[in-house]
């Protein structure tokens, strides 16, 4: 089965062909970021003027890419009007995300159902996320625990519990099957990667989605002095809930010593990282162990920490507990886990075009 799935929750344009939901076709993503880091912030406006600019584009080489690899099996398929012919269903991120952003992907997505006469799947963007666990190029050597040779989704048994960290979101969950969640909790303020990008514009790391650079300064760090002296908030709490906003304060003040010369910024850079991961770690693996689950799926942008990852593969190898983590490339936001999830969750694929809408503030829980 193929299915166009297609992107557009933020600053990003994406759309994809994906074969039974596991198997990429062809894939292409643009983004607006560079813009948004000029401008220190995203200025929604501007993302959803440039959805607008890139989406035909971006469909269109989608479809030419998925022409040349499916020519090459098929030989009857010889430019992309063959392929849309193939095309069984399509599949669009309809929420959580911005309103603007997200009405040129969903609005596009009903315009083709329309025109090729497809029926059109709408895809949560954070349930999205836990699908780059089910493609098949997740696999041994970049975080997970699977042996060589074995391959998703196969062997992903269920319940698992699942870590979903974003920009937006922080929430573990307990997935009893596709489409059957059972919320566990959530951050009860920022989320995972606001407090990475927060903290990173704060140490002056980076203006915009400066995540990724404040993990890769914390890599420096060959000596943390300061271990301990950033808050790991609730860790110890008897629940599954999170919260982040309060490292920020915590963070300004070991800051002001930093302008004394006291403290390097690898330093609190390793600190602030090592404090949000040691709780993430420590309340997902107590959800693990008091589910008593085989699984533990870890999703979203903040997924492609290396910490994180490493350290939560290490838990779950010695308690037997399966791990998949998805490759870098499927961390961050993009179509084929738009497509994988509208595959094993066909369940709205016969709503009418009328009930399909964005929702910018749709949860986790909310629509799958
Ligand atoms: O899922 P995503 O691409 O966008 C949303 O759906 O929100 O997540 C983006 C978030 C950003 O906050 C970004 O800084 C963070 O993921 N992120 C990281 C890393 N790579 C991306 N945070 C920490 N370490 C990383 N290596
Ligand atoms: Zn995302």
């Amino acid at each position: 089965m193929l299915i166009l799935g297609i992107e557009t929750s933020c600053d990003e344009t994406a759309a994809a062909l994906v074969e039974d939901g596991v198997r990429e076709i062809s894939s292409v993503i643009a983004s607006s970021q560079e813009i948004h880091q000029a401008t220190g912030g995203i200025v929604p406006e501007v993302a959803a003027r440039k959805q607008v600019e890139f989406i035909v584009p971006v469909i269109e080489q989608t479809l030419k890419k998925a022409a040349d690899v499916l020519g090459e099996r098929d030989k009857s398929i010889k430019g992309y009007r063959d392929v849309i012919s193939k095309i069984d269903a399509l599949a669009v991120t309809v929420g959580p995300g911005l309103i603007g952003s997200l009405l040129v992907g969903v609005e596009a997505a009903k315009a083709l159902s329309v025109a090729w006469n497809k029926p059109l799947i709408p895809v949560n963007h954070l349930i999205g996320h836990i699908y780059g666990n089910f493609l098949r190029e997740t696999s041994l050597g970049l975080g997970g625990n699977l042996k060589p040779g074995e391959e998703p989704p196969k062997n992903i048994k269920f319940p698992a519990v699942v870590l979903i960290v974003s920009g937006g979101h922080t929430d573990l969950v307990l997935m009893k099957d596709h489409g059957d969640f059972d919320y566990l909790g959530g951050t009860l303020d920022d989320a995972a990667g606001e407090a990475f990008d927060k903290t990173a514009r704060l140490l002056g790391l980076g203006k915009y989605l400066g995540g990724p650079l404040l993990s890769k300064k914390a890599a420096e760090c060959t000596h943390n002095s300061l271990i301990g002296r950033l808050p790991r908030s609730k860790m110890h709490d008897n629940d599954y809930d999170f919260s982040f906003s309060g490292l920020k304060t915590a963070v300004v003040r070991l800051v002001d010593s930093l302008s004394m010369g006291g403290v390097p910024v690898e330093v609190i850079a390793c600190e602030f990282e090592n404090a949000v991961v040691d709780v993430l770690v420590h309340k997902t693996m107590r959800a693990v162990k008091d589910y008593n689950v085989p699984t533990l799926l870890l999703a979203g942008g903040v997924a492609a920490n290396i910490q994180l990852r490493t350290r939560l593969k290490n838990e779950c190898e010695e308690l037997g507990v399966r791990f998949f983590v998805p490759p870098l490339k499927l961390c961050s936001d993009n179509a084929i886990y738009i497509a994988s999830a509208a595959y094993f969750n066909q369940g709205g694929s016969d709503r009418p075009l009328s009930e399909i809408n964005a929702d910018p503030s749709l949860g986790v829980m909310d629509l799958r």
